[in-house]
């Protein structure tokens, strides 16, 4: 991941229609995109709860709200997604957990790679291992 701060604004183009909101890489993000996907938030469940070896992902709330926590390892960080313009980087061998999703929110996820399930830490105390070197 690059030096970019993992939460930072995009650039809206709004006017009477309504907001338009574009990314383009490299610049926008600090990776070619791989693959898109997004939630639908149902029940409001949280989801997420693993890390990723490798790969590097922006996350953006473009409808509703969610609250993400990040994890290092070491120490944890929350974010409150709520704005379309709000793009959060989780960068490689980070724990991610999304709750309080609101009714039909939708989390619009911007990824490095296509999905493999052998890049996924799903087991925090492995993580935790992994993140810190055994020191924790
Ligand atoms: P899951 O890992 O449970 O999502 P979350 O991290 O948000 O809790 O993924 C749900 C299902 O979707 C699971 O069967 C894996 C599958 N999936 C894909 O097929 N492709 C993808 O890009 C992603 C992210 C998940």
């Amino acid at each position: 991941m690059t030096a970019m701060p993992p939460l930072h604004r995009l650039k809206v183009h709004e006017d009477a229609r309504g907001k338009l909101v574009a990314i383009e890489g490299p610049g926008d993000i600090p990776f070619a995109i791989g693959r898109v996907y997004y939630i639908v938030a149902g029940d409001g469940s949280s989801r997420g709860f693993h890390a990723h070896r490798t790969l590097q992902q922006v996350m953006m709330c473009v409808h509703g709200s969610c609250r993400v926590v990040l994890d290092d390892g070491r120490a944890r960080s929350e974010y409150s997604l709520d704005r379309p313009d709000e793009a959060l980087a989780v960068g490689p061998m980070t724990w991610r957990e999304m709750h309080d999703f609101s009714p039909g929110a939708v989390l619009l996820v911007l990824a490095s790679d296509r999905f493999d399930e052998d890049d996924y830490i799903r087991d925090y105390d492995v993580f935790v291992r992994e993140a810190t070197g055994g020191a924790a």
